[in-house]
């Protein structure tokens, strides 16, 4: 999510890749997992999207990163103001909806309770089912809203502010995972450097702004775990380089803009290769082609142009959902549901009146379900 987004932005979609559901489905998607509230409506039929956000970044950057009681008081103020909105704005009624998709975890459990009652509540008093998803599943489906849309199998390189991880994907459902980090994760690294170099949060695009300034060449920072002949990472040491190359060259009044940026460009430079490096390594070792890439991470165009490169030059290929997609929303969560019903139309005659939240829920857990 850009610093330089407006509090509330407001995005409608034209047509967007069809889930090859076999029926018409409008599916109302809520997203309130951390501290962006997100409200989309998705029609099946004929890939129709329509979208709104609403990010409580500028009102957590003050504290330096998210405060979960603030957002979810925040998702509480805007999320039935949000529905309306989307509502009317894709000229339709509640009473159109087919099912209510909500982001059921993991997440800060206050702001999932918000987002849950809320679908939990309408869709008792609409008489419509609500379908719980998993977060990373809405990420990670994702990149088939755009075009060219991957098949399945394919290697997901999931990179948020909360999960780095790589899955092999068989279909909708089939996730299994072949490595993540074992600290922070790649958005938390972004975010925690980009502190430190005095960017507010969250980091990730202002850093990857000012490192187009730098020379990634200046300064070498470590590539953590990139021969480690395993498919897992760790970020929180290059964080830590950072930090010590960043005191050294304050004491010797060294510390300029000019260094911030040469800084910046030699971090980006080094989650980026290992990033890249053990993505390719999870393509061959699963012997597939594609590399499906999202979570908020995904946005960098750093990051999107070495994956490019790497994977065309061994003849493999990376997709990636839409840009303004790749940060938490409310369509992958509408679309995730659309996918999942396609693959099973069952949950659509249980309606489920009440809700459990899953704060805490590894993705695997639901290729079992
Ligand atoms: O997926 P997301 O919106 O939220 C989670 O589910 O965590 O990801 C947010 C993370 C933040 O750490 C943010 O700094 C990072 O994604 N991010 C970026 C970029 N855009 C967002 N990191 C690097 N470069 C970007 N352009
Ligand atoms: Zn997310």
């Amino acid at each position: 999510m850009s610093n330089s987004r407006k509090p509330n932005i407001i995005t409608t979609y034209g047509t967007f890749a069809k889930p090859h559901v076999p029926f018409h489905l409008l599916i109302l998607g809520i997203e309130t997992s951390c501290d962006e509230t997100g409200v989309a409506l998705y029609d099946s039929a004929n890939g129709q999207l329509t979208h709104r956000l609403h990010s409580q970044i500028e009102m957590h950057a003050a504290y330096g990163g998210v405060v979960p009681e603030l957002a979810s008081r925040d998702h509480i103020r805007r999320l039935i103001p949000l529905i309306e909105d989307v509502i009317k704005e894709s000229v339709c009624s509640l009473n159109d909806i087919d099912a209510i998709a909500v982001t059921q975890g993991p997440g800060l459990g206050g702001a999932l309770l918000v987002g849950t009652s809320v679908a939990a509540g309408l869709g008792t008093a609409l008489g419509k089912p609500v379908i719980g998803i998993h977060h990373l599943e809405g990420h990670l489906l994702s990149p088939l809203l755009s075009e060219p849309r991957p098949d399945f199998p394919f290697v997901a390189l999931l990179v948020s502010g909360g999960h780095t991880q790589l899955m092999a994907v068989e279909g909708v459902g089939s996730y299994r995972l072949l490595g993540e980090t074992v600290d922070d994760a790649a958005g938390e690294a972004f975010d925690k450097t980009a502190s430190l170099l005095g960017l507010s949060y969250p980091g990730g695009p202002a850093l990857s702004k000012l490192a187009e300034k730098g020379t990634s060449g200046r300064f070498k920072l470590p590539r953590p775990m990139i021969a480690s002949g395993d498919l897992n990472f760790s970020f929180s040491g290059l964080k830590t380089a950072a930090q010590v190359l960043k005191r050294k060259l304050e004491a010797d009044n060294a510390f300029d803009h000019q260094a911030r940026a040469d800084i910046a460009a030699a971090f980006q430079a080094s989650i980026v290769e290992v990033l890249v490096a053990k993505s390719l390594a999870a393509l061959n070792a699963c012997n597939m082609t594609r590399l499906v890439v999202a979570g908020g991470v995904g946005a960098n165009s750093s990051l999107r142009q070495k994956l490019n490169q790497a994977t065309a030059k061994s003849g493999q290929k990376a997709y990636y959902p839409p840009l303004d997609l790749c940060t938490d929303n409310g369509a992958m969560i509408a679309f995730a549901a659309a996918m999942r019903l396609a693959e099973n139309p069952s949950p659509l005659e249980n309606s489920c009146a009440s809700f459990n939240i899953k704060p805490r829920w590894a993705l695997e857990e639901i290729s079992a379900s």
